[in-house]
């Protein structure tokens, strides 16, 4: 056989023991093969595709994560409206909703389906000829975000249907959801590395899809469940429990539980049952859906503008408990914000012991006044810290100690503050023991420096010794103030200078990470580092700047623009370089000259080599770049083809130059 033909036989024969391979781990939950077995199929595929660039297709396996991110997302129209569901919290709500089904279908009976409301983000696939074409978003019902490659990456998204005749179309319609698994695992990566922790599976769903990256939201381990038909070519299921089978039989996950009844009494049976075993998913669940079996008696039934007739959603109450409040702390976070937190007699709710929860702010305190001694309701709805949601005044005994937040901070005693408009108060005392403590051990932690023998008992002595007020003060360490310390020999002594010096060679996004910077976790620090190469091209970019950097949005934009106009975080970074920290400067020549020294540059149309080298140029020689033209623009570079900036740029006079001169410029 002809080594091409070998190639594309092995080709399809891997492609198919992966698509099954898939189907046992997603589907039945039976994987057959390791990981890494399953890791060498996938590799044989991808680098046999690679030797036979023709033979790679769009449902390849390997296609999940196309190359590069998008600007923006694009629209789709919905072929059916995806409309939302009438809720309730009352079971006697939904008692009426299936007799009033009784009424208006008379001499019939209603047979009812009952199965979990998961709680993640509305999708919808359109599959032609069982082959993916696009998914989309809920939007606002009509048209959605199309979110195509982003769904690609989730294996538990068939590329293509199974079974011999797929119709011509046909949009399914599901829950794209982060097992709850997963959320906790992702949460816990987080936290390790001092990164923000997601609120709950949700949003943090929600957020993945909205990433412009396939590749990132590869790394997220997004799932996905199937309940039924948008439009559907020549669709001839009479039932919603065919379509489920349907949907099942094409190689799509769908609900495993669910129960079936025709009488108001079966109905809240089921939703209760079903409420029993909710924490038992691996999805998040917020409820139950009631929905009429039959797609006749659906038609009959209709829609109102906003919800079909013939379903209604039952939402189960967040779980709750009552405990009771021993004391109430107000924490001093790493940027001086303080956050009343009450200490509780441990309660086990939603799976798991509880014995905090936040109470957020004084004034949160106040308006439902919550006491030290108080007897409250706490609730766990998804989030990871639990929340006072009431006090149970009644069973008040008058030893209840009201709280008051306090006026000077706990770790210092300066004054804090609060902003007009802000609910939050802040210390803002840059040598606030508690705020130097959070800010070093963000600082050293193995996220960000990881210097070895500086852990939170280190800090503390350290911060309490007063051998630091000020994150670079480390660097001033000797084994003389060392050895002030309590139980500290000489072999941990030198093991921690050791530490401390070759923390100074850590990449440059681990530096950026460490100052922490309020929303700039370990991800968006990478990206800052691999755009600006230099601390001095991100300390002296503009909003317009950082903003242009992937996944850096306005409010990040804000913060890293903020954080850099103290006085205090200047003289920090000062310090940083003088203790010969890596501000990237070595490897990247960042001082080609200052010829463009503060000139402002906006570039367009194509040049002879991407955008970034000459962003980059630009700013190893003292200019910066912004992304849109204006009054203060200096320079447009303007490559062929240039459009609405150069014209732009000529209304308002600016200086215009193409390559060669820019080139000159720069020497
Ligand atoms: S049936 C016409 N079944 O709930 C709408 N929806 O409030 C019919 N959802 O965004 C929807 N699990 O994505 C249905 N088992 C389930 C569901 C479910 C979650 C979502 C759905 C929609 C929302 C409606």
């Amino acid at each position: 056989m002809e080594k091409a033909e070998e190639a594309k036989r092995r080709v399809e024969e891997l492609r198919s023991e992966i698509v099954e391979h898939d189907r046992r781990y997603y589907l039945e939950a039976a994987p057959t093969i390791s990981d890494q077995e399953y890791d060498h199929l996938y590799r044989e595929l991808r680098d046999l595709e690679g030797q036979y660039p023709s033979l790679v297709t769009p449902d390849s396996p390997t296609q999940r994560v196309g190359a590069g991110a998008l600007e923006s997302f694009v629209q789709v129209p919905h072929r059916t409206p995806m409309l939302s569901l009438d809720n309730t919290y009352s079971e006697e709500e939904v008692a009426n909703f299936f007799r009033r089904l009784q009424r208006l279908i008379p001499g019939e009976t209603i047979d009812a389906v009952i199965e979990p409301k998961v709680d993640g983000v509305a999708l919808s696939i359109l599959y032609r000829h069982g082959i993916l074409e696009y998914a989309a978003t809920r939007g606002n019902g009509i048209v959605g975000d199309d979110v195509t490659r982003n769904i690609r990456t989730i294996g538990a998204v068939p590329s293509r249907l199974r079974g011999a005749a797929p119709p011509e179309e046909v949009e399914v319609r599901g829950e794209v959801f982060l097992p709850k698994k997963v959320f906790a695992a992702l949460n816990a990566e987080r936290q390790e590395s001092g990164e923000p922790l997601f609120a709950n599976p949700r949003n943090t769903a929600a957020g993945s899809l909205k990433q412009l990256d396939p590749t990132l939201v590869a790394k997220r381990k997004l799932s996905a469940i199937f309940y039924g038909f948008g439009f559907v070519t020549g669709g001839n299921v009479a039932t919603h429990q065919q379509a489920l089978d349907r949907l099942k039989k094409w190689g799509l996950p769908t609900h495993e539980n669910i129960w079936t009844a025709q009488s108001v009494e079966g109905v809240i049976e089921a939703i209760q049952e079903l409420g029993r075993i909710r924490d038992d998913f691996e999805f998040e669940m917020d409820g139950a859906v009631v929905k009429v079996d039959r797609y006749d008696i659906r038609e009959r039934l209709g829609y109102t503008s906003k919800a079909p007739r013939w379903a209604m959603a039952f939402k189960y109450q967040a779980e709750r408990a009552e405990t009771r409040v021993r004391s109430i702390q107000v924490y001093v976070g790493r940027s001086g914000k303080l956050t009343p937190v009450a200490n509780l007699d441990p309660v086990f709710v939603s799976g798991t012991t509880v014995s905090r929860a936040t109470l957020h702010n004084g004034d949160e305190i106040r308006r439902k006044d919550v006491r030290e001694g108080d007897v409250v309701v706490i609730e766990k709805a998804g989030e990871i810290i639990p929340a006072v949601v009431a006090v149970l005044k009644e069973r008040r005994t008058g030893k209840e100690k009201p709280f008051d937040m306090p006026e000077r901070c706990p770790s210092c005693g300066e004054q804090v503050i609060r902003l007009p408009g802000q609910v939050d108060v802040r210390c803002t005392n840059v040598e606030c023991p508690e705020q130097v403590k959070r800010r070093l051990q963000h600082f050293a932690h193995k996220g960000a420096l990881d210097i070895e023998g500086l852990g939170v008992m280190m800090v503390d002595q350290l911060v309490e010794k007063g051998l630091v007020k000020r994150v670079d003060h480390i660097y001033e360490l000797d084994e003389e103030k060392l050895g002030r310390l309590d139980r500290m020999g000489k072999r941990s002594i030198s093991n921690l200078l050791e530490g401390i010096e070759a923390s100074k060679k850590q990449p440059l996004w681990r530096l950026i990470f460490g100052l922490g910077i309020l929303h700039v976790g370990a991800t968006a620090a990478r990206e800052l580092a691999n755009h600006f190469k230099t601390m001095k091209a991100l300390q002296s970019a503009s909003l317009d700047e950082l903003i242009r950097v992937p996944n850096t949005g306005e409010i990040i934009g804000r913060s890293i623009r903020d954080w850099f106009q103290s006085d205090d975080n200047i003289a920090l970074v000062r310090a940083l370089k003088e203790h010969g920290l890596n501000f990237g400067e070595a490897d990247h020549n960042e001082t080609d000259g200052q010829a463009l020294r503060g000139i402002s540059w906006v570039i367009t149309g194509k040049l002879s080599e991407p955008r970034e080298i000459f962003e980059d140029l630009i700013r190893r020689n003292g200019g910066h770049v912004t992304g849109s033209v204006s009054k203060k623009t200096n320079y447009l570079l303007a490559g062929e083809d240039a459009g609405s900036k150069l014209d732009k740029a000529r209304q308002l006079g600016i200086q215009i130059v193409d390559e060669g001169k820019f080139r000159k410029m720069i020497g």
